[in-house]
C-alpha cells in the first residue's frame, strides 16, 4: 500500500495475499508470517481460497474434486468467484474494518494465473468478475513464491502421500510451467504491488525475504517490530 493510502485508512488492516504455483511452500510462509506479525502485537486473520467462509467451502469442495472442470472453464471461474464474492463479504471485509491484518493464501492473481493465462478464459470475463465480487479491494502486497516446477510438484506429491492430486495437482508440466510463468508476468506488472521471491531455500530463509518484503512495504516504523 502506497503512503497515501495508509493515510487514507489509518484504523483499516492490511491486506496481504499469498501466490504461487503447487508446492510453493505458501502455507508454510504465511504460518510463518503471522506468528511473527502477531508477535508484533498485531491481530491476524488467516484465510484461503477458494474456501475461507462457510459457503466458499462448499465451493471449494466442488471445484478441487474436478466437478467444475465437467462444467467448463467460464463456469468453473464462475464457480472461483462466488466462493470469492462469500468469503470478501463475510470474513475479509470485516476483519479489515476491524483493523485486522488478514492474510490469505491465494485470491483474485490465482483466477488470473490458472482460469486466465491457463484455462483460456478471456481476460474481459475475469475483470468483469472481478469488478462484481471484490469491487475495489486490492490487497496491499501479494507475495509471489517462485519456484522451479519439477520442485515444486515433488514437494507438492510428498505432503499429498498416497492420496490422488487435486484438479490442478494433476495438470502436466507444461501446464505448471505456464503457470509460472503468468504468475511471473503479474508480479512484472504490478510492481507496486507484487513481490516476487525466491522459494528455492529452506523455510526460514524464505521467510526472512517474505519478512523484509513485509517490513519494508507495509510497517511504517520496522524498528518497533523486528524484533518478533
Ligand atoms: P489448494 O489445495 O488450496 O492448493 P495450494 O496448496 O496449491 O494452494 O487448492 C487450490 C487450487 O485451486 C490450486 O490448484 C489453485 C486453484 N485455484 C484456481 O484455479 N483459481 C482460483 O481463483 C483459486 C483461488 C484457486
Amino acid at each position: 500500500m502506497s503512503e497515501s493510502a495508509l493515510q487514507r485508512a489509518p484504523g483499516r488492516g492490511r491486506f496481504i495475499t499469498f501466490e504461487g504455483g503447487e508446492g510453493t511452500g505458501k502455507s508454510t510462509q504465511i504460518k510463518k508470517l503471522a506468528s511473527r506479525l502477531s508477535a508484533a502485537k498485531l491481530r491476524i486473520l488467516v484465510t484461503r481460497e477458494p474456501g475461507g467462509s462457510p459457503g466458499a467451502e462448499i465451493m471449494r469442495y466442488l471445484v478441487l474434486s474436478g466437478m467444475g472442470k465437467l462444467l467448463g472453464p467460464e463456469a468453473e471461474t464462475l464457480l472461483f468467484a462466488a466462493a470469492r464474492d462469500d468469503h470478501v463479504r463475510t470474513v475479509i471485509e470485516p476483519a479489515l474494518k476491524q483493523g485486522t491484518w488478514v492474510l490469505c493464501d491465494r485470491f483474485a492473481d490465482s483466477t488470473r494465473a490458472y482460469q486466465g493465462s491457463l484455462g483460456s478464459v478471456p481476460a474481459g470475463l475475469i475483470n468483469a468478475m472481478q469488478r462484481v465480487t471484490i469491487g475495489d479491494l486490492k490487497p496491499d502486497l501479494t507475495i509471489i513464491l517462485d519456484l522451479p516446477v519439477e520442485i515444486g510438484l515433488q514437494r507438492a506429491a510428498a505432503r499429498r502421500g498416497s492420496g490422488t492430486p487435486d484438479r490442478f495437482e494433476g495438470e502436466n508440466l507444461k501446464f505448471h510451467e505456464g503457470l509460472r510463468d503468468a504468475y511471473r508476468k503479474i508480479a512484472a506488472e504490478e510492481p507496486a504491488r507484487c513481490v516476487l521471491i525466491d522459494a528455492n531455500s529452506d523455510p526460514d530463509t524464505v521467510a526472512g525475504r517474505v519478512w523484509a518484503a513485509v517490513r519494508d512495504r507495509l510497517l511504517p516504523t520496522p524498528a518497533s517490530v523486528v524484533s518478533a
